[in-house]
């Protein structure tokens, strides 16, 4: 018997050539960058040139993970793209990329699950592709933060920065087993009951403006290593294996003190932690494929590798997927 699976076929990612270090914050609001190295990890995150939208950013990285992947544009038939920094209401930035790679056929659509966007659109993709009716799937994390920071709060505007990072995605027949490439699982969770812990105070439908970043950082930082280690357990669950089968775990880069925090929890070896949160800050939905790339790129991440990547954000929202790469 054989099933299908999202099998992964390359990756890239963009970063906006600007970085903006702790220190030139600290020139404009009160903070310092031992605060914020020690509180967070984060050292500088890069911000989008005025102009440069989601959709800009997205398009390279996913130019970058077509290259790496070596198939062209027209062989993409879904497009889904994890963000809550869309260029616009509508339409969806999906559809921006889609007519810049030249595609005119398929879907693409964007999807908004905030800092788990990414691992909410693996799961969204795999099913997808596995109903049959999908071949091959663009993946895209995309974010530009930097338009939804208030930049005079120095508890948000510290954490935050822009980017992008794709995956491919093929579906293939293959045996059915742990030791098949591509996605063995995910596990999504949401509770809305959390929607007033980090949430951004704008909108189309309530207030026509776009509004600010606003987060309750310490009942963030408290739901967060529980609500991630959960998810991951399942997937070990579902899957009969365990933390000394991963061979890199790639979390959500949000704070360098849940990553690490997770990591103990699930008995998952420092080493084998993926970590640029110092170098990127959060970027959301674009933080786990920009982790990637940087992990593939300088040979840590191979083929046949079991990668775990989680996520936890806005809503609450949170999940883990556990990819054979
Ligand atoms: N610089 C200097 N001081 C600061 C700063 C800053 N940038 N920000 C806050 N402070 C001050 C506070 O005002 C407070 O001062 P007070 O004691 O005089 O009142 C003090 O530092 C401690 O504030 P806390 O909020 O308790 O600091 P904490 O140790 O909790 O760190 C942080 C704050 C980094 C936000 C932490 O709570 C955190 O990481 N939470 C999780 C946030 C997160 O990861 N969000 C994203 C996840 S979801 C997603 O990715 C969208």
């Amino acid at each position: 018997m054989t099933v299908i699976r999202s099998v992964v076929l390359g990756c890239g990612s963009h970063l906006p050539e600007r970085t903006l270090t702790n220190s030139e914050l600290a020139a404009s609001v009160d903070t310092s960058d031992e605060w914020i190295i020690q509180r967070t990890g984060i050292k500088e995150r890069h911000i989008a040139a005025p102009g440069e939208m989601t959709s800009d950013l997205a398009l390279k990285a996913a130019h970058k993970a077509l290259d790496n992947a070596k198939i062209d544009a027209q062989q993409i038939d879904l497009i889904v793209l994890a963000t809550s920094t869309p260029d616009q209401t509508f339409p969806a930035t999906a559809v921006t990329v889609q007519a810049g790679l030249g595609i005119h056929h398929g879907a693409a659509f964007d999807l908004q699950a905030v800092c788990s966007g990414f691992v909410y659109a693996i799961a969204m993709a795999d099913g997808m592709l596995r109903t049959g009716n999908f071949k091959r799937a663009l993946v895209i994390g995309a974010e530009t933060f930097s338009r939804i920071l208030d930049w005079s709060d120095r508890t948000t505007c510290v954490l935050f920065g822009d980017g992008a990072g794709a995956i491919v995605l093929e579906a293939q027949s293959l045996p059915g087993t742990t030791e098949d490439r591509g996605v063995l699982t995910t596990r999504l969770r949401s509770d809305g009951r959390h929607k007033s812990k980090l949430y951004v105070d704008g909108g189309p439908s309530s207030t026509q403006t776009v509004g600010h970043l606003r987060m309750e950082g310490r009942a963030v930082f408290k739901h967060a290593v529980a609500m991630v280690t959960d998810v991951i357990d399942q997937a070990f669950k579902a899957t009969g294996t365990t933390a000394d089968d991963l061979d890199w775990f790639i979390p959500h880069q949000a704070n360098k003190r849940i990553i690490d925090d997770s990591a103990k929890k699930l008995g998952i070896a420092p080493e084998k932690v993926v970590t640029t949160v110092d170098r990127h800050g959060n970027t959301s939905a674009a933080s786990i494929p920009l982790a990637l790339d940087v992990a593939v790129k300088d040979g840590r991440v191979k083929k046949g590798d079991l990668v775990m990547f989680e996520a936890m954000g806005g809503g609450f929202t949170w999940g883990s997927a556990l990819v054979r790469w």
